[in-house]
C-alpha cells in the first residue's frame, strides 16, 4: 500500500487515504507502529469519516478475528484478550461525562490497557489525557488523516512516517 505521508515540522503527520480498505489497512500499520504500548487514542471528526473503520483495521491486526461492533449503544465493547487488551469506547451517545464512571472507566486506566475513543469531545473534562490523537476528516471521495502525539509518543509518529515498528 502507498501511502502518502508528511510531518510538517515534525509536529504530526498527515495520511491520505482514498477508500475504506486503505483505512482498514492503515489501522494495520498502526497497530504496527504501537508495538504493543497500552495507552489512549482519541479518534475525531465527523459523523461516518471512518473512525470505526480504522479501529477494525487496528483490532484485526492485533489478532481479533469476528466483527468488530460499533459501540454505538453500548459506549464500550471490550477485547480484553488481545495484547494489549483493548476498550473501544464510542461516546457520541453518551448523556454527560458524568456517566463515564458507570462504564467502569477509572478501572481500565490501570496502565496495562489501550483505549480507543470515538467523539472524546463529548467526555471531556472526565476522560485521560489522549497519547495520540486521530483527527479524521472527508477529502474528496476519501478521508485524510492528521496524527499529533504527545511528548512520550513521538516515537509512534516516526514509526509511521518510516512504516516500521519501533
Ligand atoms: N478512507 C476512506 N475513504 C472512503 N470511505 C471510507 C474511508 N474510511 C471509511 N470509509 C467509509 O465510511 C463509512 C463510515 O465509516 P465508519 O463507520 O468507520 O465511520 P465512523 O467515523 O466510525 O462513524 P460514526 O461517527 O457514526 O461512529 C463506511 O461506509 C466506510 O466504509
Ligand atoms: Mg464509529
Amino acid at each position: 500500500m502507498s501511502v502518502p505521508m508528511s510531518a510538517p515540522g515534525g509536529a504530526g503527520i498527515v495520511v491520505s487515504l482514498p477508500d475504506a480498505a486503505a483505512q482498514h489497512a492503515w489501522g494495520g500499520r498502526l497497530a504496527a507502529a504501537l508495538a504493543g504500548r497500552p495507552g489512549v487514542i482519541y479518534l475525531q471528526g465527523e459523523l461516518g469519516v471512518g473512525k470505526t473503520t480504522l479501529v477494525r483495521g487496528l483490532l484485526h491486526a492485533l489478532g481479533h478475528r469476528g466483527p468488530v461492533r460499533s459501540p454505538t449503544y453500548t459506549l464500550i465493547e471490550p477485547y480484553e484478550t488481545l495484547t494489549p487488551p483493548v476498550w473501544h469506547l464510542d461516546l457520541y451517545r453518551l448523556g454527560d461525562a458524568g456517566e463515564l464512571e458507570y462504564l467502569g472507566l477509572a478501572d481500565l486506566l490501570d496502565g496495562r490497557s489501550l483505549l480507543l475513543i470515538e467523539w472524546p469531545e463529548r467526555g471531556a473534562g472526565a476522560l485521560p489525557a489522549a497519547d495520540l490523537r486521530v483527527q479524521l476528516d472527508y477529502a474528496g471521495n476519501g478521508r485524510r488523516l492528521t496524527l499529533t502525539a504527545a511528548p512520550a509518543w513521538q516515537a509512534v509518529l516516526t514509526a509511521l512516517a518510516a512504516g516500521t515498528r519501533c
